[in-house]
């Protein structure tokens, strides 16, 4: 491979990780540093279903739903067509009363053989993560934007994610995190209704309807890209302080 190929394959994959052109923009502002009490994204749209994309909202209003009886609402959902072809639908796994919950984005081909989020290598680097932030992977609430694997691993489509992001908010509405953290561009596009790249969003604790957002990247972009898990680690600190800090009250 030629460097400007090699060049032009290192800047594609730096895009697919949304952390955005090697270019720099002093004038765009940049989220800043960590502040809890200065949310820079205000996001009060989801809940309820009002977006655009949302409006075939599936998820009847049930004051008696608990995050189980709602598992075997949806478990056998066949809304998109993803439905048709995965092994098993994953839900989600974890604490249904976590103060955290981790977002990614769908099941690749383990979580799609054993009916469970982030099994596989990143799965086992997530559990990493975890534990050297001092969290049991029991303790959190791990879900995906997509609760069915897309064929070959390709990137979700903006009608999945619609079509079943109605179950992440019932999710996240049922279990009543006080965080959140994306784990990925597609989670924190989806959650937070931004295009905006990750490298941007990081930074900053956004608000989604009173819980607080962190944005990192995803584990399996940490497989290819070892230099981001400095910056991992250094979000994961800044969670684990607002966590103790929140205890502390
Ligand atoms: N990647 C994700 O985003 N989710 C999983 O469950 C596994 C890999």
């Amino acid at each position: 491979m030629s460097s400007r190929e090699k060049l032009k394959k290192y800047l594609a994959q730096r895009m697919e990780l949304g952390v955005g052109k090697l270019v720099v923009r002093a004038e765009e502002p940049v989220a800043k540093p960590l502040a809890l009490s200065q949310p820079v994204v205000k996001q009060e749209t989801l809940f309820g279903g009002a977006s655009a994309g949302l409006r075939d909202n599936p998820v009847r209003p049930d004051p008696n739903r608990t995050l189980e009886s709602f598992y075997h609402e949806i478990k056998d959902c066949v809304r998109c067509p993803l439905g048709h072809t995965r092994t098993k639908f994953v839900f989600g796994v974890g604490n249904p009363k976590a103060d955290i919950m981790f977002i990614g984005e769908a099941p690749g081909r383990d979580e799609d053989l054993q009916g469970e989020p982030f099994v596989g290598r990143a799965g086992k680097l997530l559990d990493k993560i975890l534990e050297a932030t001092g969290f049991a992977r029991e303790e959190v609430y791990i879900a995906n934007v997509l609760k069915c694997r897309p064929p070959e691993n390709r990137d979700p489509q903006p009608e999945e994610m619609d079509t079943c992001s109605p179950y992440l908010l019932e999710q996240i509405r049922l279990i009543n995190p006080k965080f959140i953290v994306c784990l990925g561009r597609i989670a924190a596009m989806q959650l937070l209704e931004t295009k905006l790249a990750l490298g941007r969003l990081r930074g900053a604790f956004h608000d989604f309807n009173g819980i607080k957002v962190m944005v990192t990247y995803h584990p399996a972009a940490l497989l290819r890209f070892a230099e981001y898990k400095k910056d991992v680690w250094e979000d994961m600190k800044t969670l684990r302080r607002a966590y103790d800090g929140m205890e502390l009250k």
